[in-house]
């Protein structure tokens, strides 16, 4: 592949603007820098500067950012900032999306990737991919609230009861509970239903990948593919 097409595949603009980025010596290879558009690279594993900073090529992008609260998954926000303000910008450019949705005041573990198809493998509730949350309520959780969360609450728009994966009390106004699927709300839902109330939700695992205890909120990290969420099955 031609030095300007990887820039290109990877979000660094327009195709003039690449070439641009070259010729300008603002690219380097192995540390040397190549001013040559037309360079032929083989781009699996490819490691690339751009003005100092260092990018690997992903066909595609998969990324794990630590949500802060304060930001909404939406393309278009309506009172808080977006997500993909927290990415650099060719990640935005490259059109990377959240997978799935975590609300406005929520933390934890937020999946982005421009892979359709993955979004669609993580996010169908046939896959039962399991994404873990720990939540703090309002009044202390009961024994009842625990047993009513792993058999099974209704919400007002589905008549079919939905029931954690996995549900255990991590502290007298907390719980740590398992989905598979990821309904709107759906946990703060859950619990209402219970008679409880939902102070802060942080979510902490998406299928295999626990939130990094190193990455601060509103940080990112590239992931190396489906398997570093869905195991080596993936
Ligand atoms: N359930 C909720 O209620 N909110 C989230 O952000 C995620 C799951």
């Amino acid at each position: 592949m031609k030095l300007s097409q990887v820039l290109f595949s990877q979000g660094f603009g327009a195709r003039r603007e690449c070439a641009g980025l070259i010729l300008g010596g603002h690219v380097t290879l192995a540390g040397r820098v190549c001013d040559d558009p037309f360079h032929e690279v083989e781009p699996a594993g490819l490691i690339f500067d751009v003005r100092g900073e260092r990018w690997p090529y992903h066909a595609k992008a998969l990324v794990l950012l630590h949500k802060p609260a304060g930001y909404e998954c939406s393309q278009k926000p309506k009172h808080h900032p977006s997500v993909m303000s927290l990415l650099p910008l060719p990640l935005r450019v490259r059109g990377l999306q959240p997978v799935g949705r975590l609300d406005e005041d929520t933390t934890g573990l937020l999946l982005m990737t421009d892979d359709g198809a993955l979004i669609h493998r993580l996010t169908s509730p046939k896959k039962h991919v399991p994404k873990v949350y720990e939540i703090e309520t309002v009044d202390p959780v009961s024994d009842a609230q625990v047993d009513d969360l792993c058999r099974g609450v209704v919400l007002h728009d589905d008549p079919l009861p939905v029931r954690a994966a996995a549900c255990e009390r991590s502290g007298e106004r907390a719980l740590r509970m398992t989905l598979l699927e990821g309904k709107y709300h759906q946990v703060k839902r859950m619990v209402a239903a219970t008679g409880n109330t939902v102070t802060t939700l942080h979510r902490s695992a998406y299928g295999v990948l626990a939130l990094p205890a190193d990455l601060a909120p509103g940080a990112w990290r590239w992931l190396d593919g489906p398997a570093a969420v869905l195991g080596p099955s993936a």
